[in-house]
């Protein structure tokens, strides 16, 4: 069976099947992108009954773009209220004030712009543009990943085929009918391929579906993590007699690039000799790595180029990592032992 076969066979069933939600009209793109934009928003991380009642008031109070752009900030805050992740609501409220102002108030159609407003990552524009435009952005989701990975048997994790998932989740798509599909295959997740006791009976991709009726449907996909490379090496608190500390701020470009930090790295900086050892080790876990690094103070009047001596209680209006709070914090705890 085609691609074109499959996606044609989801869109009959969603036609007969598919949700009917405040949010969605089927049929094509929904006529008013504003509708798709604040349910986008408020689905990021809510279930679909959670967020009815609160998009009903939502649209109710902010009707369209240039009421929610005007409105103050604590009144959006207000009708969020019980939503949760009040981040969304912040920039959802800067979103409708960017498309005012930096758009004329035209609701963006190239994913680079629609990227350029708030809170939008890759999914939500995905998304957006399907349902609001009809144009065929890949909406690829839990859900999707989901029937993927069920459909084809890839039972391999997740985190290490994404780019195959993404190519087959590309080829599955209908380019003529972007909105349809993408409420579908949504629907499909939601409905029928559930991460427990799917529907199998009741999928219109039954017959091409590797894992339909295995016993081992419910494990894929396989959500083994990766276990994460291990890094060690060494960070150091370096004092003056004024008891200022030496911080510096990251030059490099990608990890915790321009943040401030005490000097660490893989290798020892400083001769052994020259440095108290606290016997502490501080952890963080990075997407890629797990970075630990063993703790060490300095008494030292010279300053090392690139950086800077303050008093502690200045540190705090430095950006720091979570990493380097965390050495802050252990060699406070620390101090007080005399190390
Ligand atoms: N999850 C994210 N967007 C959704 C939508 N438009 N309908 C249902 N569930 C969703």
């Amino acid at each position: 069976m085609s691609k074109k076969d499959l996606s044609s066979l989801l869109l009959n069933w969603y036609n007969k099947n598919g949700r009917t939600l405040p949010w969605r009209i089927k049929g094509g793109a929904h006529p008013n992108p504003y509708i798709i934009l604040v349910s986008e928003f408020m689905l990021q991380q809510t279930t679909v009954k959670t967020v009815i009642p609160y998009f009903m008031r939502f649209i109710e109070r902010f009707p369209n773009i240039q009421t929610l752009a005007q409105a103050n900030e604590e009144e959006v805050y207000a009708y969020w209220q019980g939503l949760g992740y009040y981040t969304r609501a912040k920039s959802l409220h800067q979103t409708a004030q960017i498309i005012m102002n930096d758009f004329g108030g035209i609701f963006p159609q190239k994913k680079a712009d629609v990227l350029k407003l708030k809170g939008i990552g890759e999914y939500t524009a995905a998304s957006f543009l399907s349902l609001a435009f009809n144009l065929p952005e890949p909406v690829i989701d839990g859900n999707v990943i989901r029937i993927i990975c069920r459909m084809y048997g890839l039972l391999e994790p997740v985190e290490k085929i994404i780019p195959e998932i993404r190519k087959k989740a590309l080829e599955l798509q209908s380019l003529k009918h972007a909105a349809d599909y993408a409420s579908a295959i949504m629907d499909l997740g939601a409905l029928i391929c559930t991460p427990k006791k799917p529907q199998c009976l009741l999928c219109p991709w039954k017959n091409f579906c590797i894992s339909q009726g295995k016993e081992n449907i419910e494990q894929i996909p396989n959500k083994t993590k990766i276990s994460k490379k291990e890094k060690f090496g060494s960070v150091y608190v370096i004092r003056n007699k004024k008891q200022e500390i030496f911080i510096r701020k990251r030059i490099e470009k990608g990890l915790l690039s321009g943040l401030y930090e005490f000097p660490w790295s893989e290798e020892n900086l400083f001769p052994l000799h020259l440095c108290q050892d606290t016997n502490k080790e501080i952890s963080h876990i990075f997407t890629h790595i797990k970075l630990t690094l063993h703790l060490f103070t300095i008494h030292s009047d010279i300053k090392p180029t690139n950086g800077i001596f303050v008093q502690p209680e200045e540190l705090e209006k430095y950006p720091f990592s979570t990493l380097m709070k965390k050495v802050w914090q252990t060699y406070l705890k620390n101090k007080k032992h005399n190390l």
